[in-house]
């Protein structure tokens, strides 16, 4: 499987199913620029991972870093069909990265995986900031990539989070400025 920033393929430790998350080269790069880069996103990815799980959101246990990649856990499950009790679930995940100032960056239905329970995966794009804007866009991108009957739920779930109503606010500020772009 090929996304835009890794290469993601299946092996097995321990008699288990594991991921191998591979950060492809960006050849547009200069060569010693794009390696560091790929270094840092990396080990970033990884931290990510382990305090999003010390923050109680379940998410793929972080096996082995090396330079270029990771080594997962494999979660055995679908994506999931957002219904109303999910809607809500994701929500609470959301309300629980940013009070541990945990950005996903793609926070969309495509970067879950349920099996019995809720798992968030892909913290690719992830980064850690207390910024109230870059939450925002967490909470805008979900609720662009679910329906709209949806989007009062997820945001119930979400609204565990303190900064909730500092967030509608930026949400509407950062919709008005696409908006007249
Ligand atoms: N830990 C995991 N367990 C099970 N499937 C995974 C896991 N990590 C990734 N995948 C699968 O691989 C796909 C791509 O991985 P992801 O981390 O989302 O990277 P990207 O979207 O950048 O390609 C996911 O949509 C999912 O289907
Ligand atoms: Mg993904």
């Amino acid at each position: 499987m090929r996304g835009a920033e890794a290469v993601v393929s299946f092996s097995r430790l321990l008699g288990k199913k594991i991921v191998i998350k591979n950060r492809i080269a960006k050849t547009y790069r200069v060569s010693e620029l794009d390696k560091n880069l790929r270094k840092i996103r990396t080990r970033v990815e990884a931290r990510l991972l382990h305090k999003a799980k010390i923050a109680g959101v379940l998410c793929p246990t972080v096996l082995c870093v090396d330079d270029f990649s990771l080594r997962l856990s494999f979660i055995d499950g679908k994506r999931p069909n957002i219904t109303s009790q999910i809607a809500k679930k994701t929500g609470e995940l959301l309300a629980k990265l940013h009070a541990a100032d945990i950005i996903h960056g793609d926070f969309t239905p495509a970067n879950l995986i349920f099996n019995k329970n809720l798992y968030v995966i892909d913290f690719g794009l992830g980064f850690f900031s207390n910024d109230i804007e870059d939450k925002a866009i967490d909470v805008l991108t979900m609720l662009k990539s679910i329906e709209e009957k949806l989007h009062l739920l997820f945001l119930k779930g979400y609204s565990s989070y303190k900064d909730y109503a500092k967030i509608l606010k930026r949400i509407e500020i950062v919709k008005n400025r696409v908006r007249y772009f």
